[in-house]
């Protein structure tokens, strides 16, 4: 925990997601106003509340530009997220603003996410789960409902960051499973621990039987994977995004899955959160989707709150932040 001061006067505003005793570690060292979300109703509040704050953390954070002009005296941003496309990060780096986030504490609940996500697309686990369910098993399980081995498969990693490194060390070590990965540039400790092959995107695509999307979203990502990208996979290859909704051209993705150019999906994110009811991802049966819950667990999402308010003390009134991305 980083050592703090007194802040006088300072002000923080806590936005979504903080319990009692996180509200009362920031009440020690600022005034704090608290909103447990922000709505039609409460906006004129909370833009009353930034425009004297020095500090804003939380959860789902909305900040645009015209907020920030709206906030002269804010210096440090401290989001419970460990991406931050969702924060205006060019206008903040202008006006010297801080920006904060949470790695390392959700890397291996949402390297669970991704595994969990990969057993349901092979065995089919959602799609056989609501047969039983609604009263349609009716006779031993044949080929029609077989599903695929997960062991010895051939994962592919894009994005072999904190996150994509602890999904292929699952796959390595609990599944036998040859790893691929792309990533900035290689990886020499994944590779001498779990035998990890760096390629480029076109060569994972066309060997791996699963592929898992663990890239930030930025313009350089942005459809990623599409139409195109969707072709060089195996028809009998599965994709998994725990990354974000817009690395993947959905239409493209709903297309490649009803044509049978690809087998399956597991989705935890979407271009439109939440995502419709009437969507086709939602409505297949080869596609399995999660409402983004990589990293919501009791305990993970306890520490990134405990991580968000470390941040943001150290960055208003102590150290610095435990860990920001534009220090
Ligand atoms: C993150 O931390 O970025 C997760 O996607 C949760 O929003």
């Amino acid at each position: 925990m980083p050592s703090q001061q007194y802040m006088g006067e300072r002000r923080i505003v806590a936005l979504r997601r903080l319990d009692e005793a996180q509200l009362e570690r920031l009440r020690q060292v600022a005034v704090v106003d608290a909103f447990d979300d922000l709505t039609d109703d409460n906006r004129g509040a909370f833009m009353a509340s930034l425009s004297r704050a020095h500090g804003l953390v939380g959860g789902k954070l909305e900040l645009d530009e015209a907020m920030l002009e709206q906030a002269p005296l804010l210096e440090a941003v401290s989001t419970i997220s460990v991406g931050y496309d969702h924060l205006p990060l060019a206008a903040m780096n202008e006006r010297g603003i801080l920006l904060c986030n949470t790695p390392d504490v959700l890397t291996e609940t949402t390297a669970d996410t991704a595994f969990a996500l990969i057993m349901a697309t092979q065995r089919r686990l959602v799609e056989l789960s609501v047969m039983v369910r609604e009263g349609r098993w009716q006779a031993h399980i044949d080929r029609p409902h077989f599903g695929t081995d997960v062991y010895g498969k051939t994962l592919g990693i894009v994005g072999a960051g904190r996150i994509g490194a602890a999904i292929a060390r699952r796959g390595a070590l609990g599944f036998n499973m040859p790893i691929l990965y792309t990533a900035n540039s290689p990886k020499p400790e994944l590779e001498t621990e779990l035998g990890a092959q760096y390629c480029d995107l076109e060569e994972l695509l066309g060997r791996a039987d699963i592929v898992c999307l663990v890239v930030p979203w930025n313009a350089d990502t942005h459809h990623l994977i599409d139409a195109e990208a969707l072709a060089r996979m195996q028809p009998h290859a599965a994709l998994i995004n725990v990354a974000r909704g817009k690395v993947v051209d959905e239409p493209a993705l709903i297309d490649a899955l009803e044509r049978g150019v690809i087998r399956a999906a597991g989705l935890d994110v979407f271009t439109e959160e939440p995502v419709s009811a009437y969507s086709p991802l939602v409505t297949m049966d080869n596609v399995v989707v999660l409402p983004h819950i990589g990293s919501a667990t009791h305990e993970t999402r306890d520490a990134m709150a405990q991580r968000a308010v470390d941040n943001i003390i150290g960055a208003l009134a102590g150290d610095g932040p435990v860990s920001a991305v534009n220090e």
